[in-house]
């Protein structure tokens, strides 16, 4: 069930007999010559409304823009720093906090978000810890990347090998083909090289990887593949997101 969808009185209800939500987080930023600039919003998204699908728990709204300095060379792409990301997702927590949500699943969709949510929970985690013998409700955060888990990197290999990549991998590419087949995209392109080294800023980036991916054979992606990724994923979310509401 979507946050959004839901009255003021209906999560007040809700809060009654579950204090926890997921969070899909993404980023807004160049996905090579056939990925969609939304990739990694999109899918946590999708793959939230699967997990939930039969549990009734709540998905806030999607964080579709994420620190994603590095692809700001190429056009659409859209960049929090660290430092803003960090305060947009403390602000988040602590606005649902108020009113009584305590276990916050945020369920990732870019490796560049991984560092800067990690900071953000130690944030939160100090308005607490600074404020000796604090009487707030317990709040508890979780990251899970929904490309983590070992069923997603066995599936990987089955489909891909060594091809799903970096950025702009098969997999990603091929749940947004599975979530919106209408926005399917063709392009010709060759393998994609192994990268070189590390990269740096965004000038840096494009130079590395003129066409945006780094190792990645996007054009193997198939919506039937992403079918197979977002339900695979979506099974795993929905029983670590409910071993996380039961930690004691
Ligand atoms: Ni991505």
């Amino acid at each position: 069930m979507r946050l959004q969808f839901m009255t003021w009185a209906e999560v007040e209800s809700h809060l009654e007999t579950s204090k926890g939500i997921i969070i899909p987080i993404g980023s807004t930023e160049q996905h090579g010559p056939i990925g969609l600039i939304g990739t990694d919003a999109i899918c946590p998204e999708v793959i939230a409304d699967l997990a939930v699908a039969e549990t009734g728990a709540l998905i806030g709204p999607t964080i579709s823009v994420g620190m994603a300095q590095h692809h700001l060379a190429f056009p659409g792409s859209i960049a929090l720093r660290p430092t803003t990301l960090i305060a947009v997702i403390k602000d988040y927590v602590l606005s649902l906090a108020r009113n009584g949500f305590e276990r916050f699943y945020f369920l990732n969709g870019h490796g560049g978000n991984i560092a800067t949510v990690g900071a953000a929970f130690s944030e939160i985690y100090a308005e607490t810890s600074f404020e000796r013998g604090s009487r707030r409700p317990p709040i508890r955060c979780k990251l899970a990347n929904w490309f983590g888990f070992p069923e997603i990197a066995a599936l990987s290999k089955e489909l891909y090998a060594d091809r799903d990549g970096r950025h702009a991998t098969a997999s990603e590419v091929a749940v947004t083909q599975y979530a919106y087949r209408e926005h399917i995209k063709r392009a010709e392109m060759d393998p994609a090289p192994p990268a070189p080294r590390a990269f740096c800023d965004a000038e840096d980036y494009r130079k590395l990887f003129p066409d945006g991916r780094i190792e990645a054979d996007s054009f193997l992606a198939t919506p039937e593949h992403g079918e197979r990724f977002a339900k695979t994923s979506a099974a795993c979310v929905a029983k670590d997101f409910a071993a996380f509401l039961a930690e004691t």
